[in-house]
């Protein structure tokens, strides 16, 4: 069984990453979408709100579950028989730090990184950019899943109440 692991923040998922777990999942027996438990990072949806949205969109793939990991990703592919990384490659911009930790994930526990390259719909689009968009009010349907976006606005209408630290 070849398991492989789409690794993320995932704050939230968005339509660029729906892509690349649909055609991960066509090339691996399994995969695992495992969102990074990053204490030290703010983030606008918890990891529970997360994994729910993220259990949600991938519900139409059978072989695609969810979880989430702290610290290494190399430890997390060990004791979860994971055999690959699989990650999505926008633009040369994410080249050279992604061929860092591909490389840095080899040498520290021989896990190998495959790249698929994000579908030119989706090549500019990333979870941080989508969320500066939606604040002040630009259109970002089309570009998350439906319930995704519904989530994302009411958080983000919560998050800009008068008065609201
Ligand atoms: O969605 P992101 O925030 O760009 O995902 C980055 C992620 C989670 C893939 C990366 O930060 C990661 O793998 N973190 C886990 C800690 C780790 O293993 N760091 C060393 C990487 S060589």
């Amino acid at each position: 069984m070849r398991i492989a692991v789409c690794p993320g923040s995932f704050d939230p998922v968005t339509n660029g990453h729906l892509d690349v777990f649909a055609r991960a999942s066509a090339i691996a027996d399994e995969v695992v979408v495992a969102v990074l438990v990053n204490v030290s990072k703010s983030s606008l949806f918890t990891v529970a709100e997360r994994i729910e949205m993220l259990t949600e969109v991938v519900a139409p793939f059978p072989n695609v579950r969810v979880d989430s990991f702290a610290g290494l990703l190399v430890d997390y592919c060990k004791t979860h028989d994971i055999t690959a990384i699989v990650k999505g490659l926008r633009a040369v911009s994410d080249f050279d730090y992604e061929l860092q930790m591909a490389q840095m994930n080899y040498r520290l526990g021989a896990v190998e990184t495959l790249f698929i390259s994000t579908n030119p719909l989706y090549s500019y689009l990333s979870s941080s950019l989508l969320k500066e968009i939606a604040k002040y009010g630009g259109d970002i349907s089309g570009l998350v899943p439906p319930t995704v976006l519904v989530k994302l606005l009411a958080r983000l209408s919560e998050t800009m109440e008068p008065g609201r630290a």
